[in-house]
């Protein structure tokens, strides 16, 4: 019998999203059903295509689908700012070696769903378009899915705007949806993810860890601490990566913390819309919906994606 926790995977690769999907087939642990893309680091065709040279050049052929091509209500906003112009400058990826499945992400995660006899985890590291889109079309899918473990938002702070993260701020609308989902939701939110660091000498254990893999992730996070190194001194020459605490989440939860919180995201606000409000001192006293991740163990965190990249081609 199969072991290994089935999830589905909805990103928009993007470099730390590329090292999220590195890490969760590395570990062996997880029956991948599928990778659906969304539009948001870069557009779904640059999006799309990154997935299935990352997953060509790590050897994993899973069924990847093409997501929506923008947000619910809203114009495209894009990343490149952080990840240049392919979403994953930086580093020479191959060609794909096999072509996306025909059929949206949402129509696939719903067959998916349906035809599963165990509840499946979803994990989402990007604009939350496909997951609200899913949420909204098949409703009685829902108690399907175990949980949704998703990079966004933020407790305290921002990283678009003074208090919006980028993947919330770019489809608030869908984020809203799936904050008011009633599925259990995991919150990898920029309080853990800009401790997730990676500095040079994480950098240079990477590229040398022999295989074309370890030195795809060096030169990733390389070109993307260039942005980190520029913009946020704060975080001391480190490069955050994001998208990777999910599935490290998930497969070590002792390694972070988190707590159980009521989460709504704010559509309207005047300076504020795709902030996350999170009700950390529980002021509200409302049903906590999301646990909310807020530090990890850095050194294990490496670690970790070391020993599972490093099993990689
Ligand atoms: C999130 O936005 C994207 O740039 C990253 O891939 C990550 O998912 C961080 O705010
Ligand atoms: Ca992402």
């Amino acid at each position: 019998m199969d072991k290994r926790t089935p999830i589905i995977i909805d990103c928009d690769p993007g470099h730390d999203d590329a090292i999220m999907l590195m890490l969760a087939v590395g570990c062996r642990q997880f029956d991948i059903r599928a990778v659906t893309t969304c539009a948001g680091n870069q557009t779904q065709d640059k999006t799309l295509l990154n997935a299935l040279r990352v997953l060509t050049l790590i050897g994993e052929e899973v069924p990847v689908y093409r997501g929506c091509e923008k947000p619910l209500f809203r114009n495209l906003v894009i990343g490149d700012y952080v990840h240049g112009e392919s979403g994953i400058d930086g580093t020479e990826l191959p060609a794909p070696g096999f072509a996306a499945k025909t059929g949206s992400a949402i129509a696939a995660i719903a067959a998916i769903l349906e035809k599963a006899t165990e509840q499946i985890t979803i994990v989402a590291t990007g604009p939350l378009t496909n997951i609200a889109s899913l949420f909204l079309a098949f409703p009685e899918l829902k108690p399907k899915i175990k949980q949704l473990v998703l990079m966004g938002g933020g407790i305290t702070r921002g990283n678009y705007t003074p208090l919006a993260e980028f993947n919330i701020y770019i489809d608030p609308e869908a984020a809203a949806i799936v904050f008011n989902a009633s599925v259990p939701l995991v919150m990898c939110g920029l309080d853990v993810t800009h401790k997730a660091l990676f500095f040079e000498e994480d950098i240079e254990r990477f590229r040398g860890m022999g295989n074309r893999t370890g030195k795809a992730v060096a030169e990733l996070v390389q070109f993307f601490s260039v942005f980190y190194r520029s913009n946020r001194p704060e975080l001391g020459g480190g490069a955050a990566l994001h998208d990777p605490c999910t599935i490290a989440w998930l497969l070590e939860p002792s390694l972070f913390k988190s707590k159980p919180c009521f989460v709504d995201v704010e559509t309207q606000g005047k300076l504020t819309t795709g902030a996350t409000v999170v009700d950390f001192y529980n002021l509200l006293k409302r049903q906590p919906n999301t646990e909310v991740i807020y530090d990890v163990d850095r050194e294990a965190f490496v670690n970790l994606l070391f020993a599972s990249i490093q099993s990689l081609p």
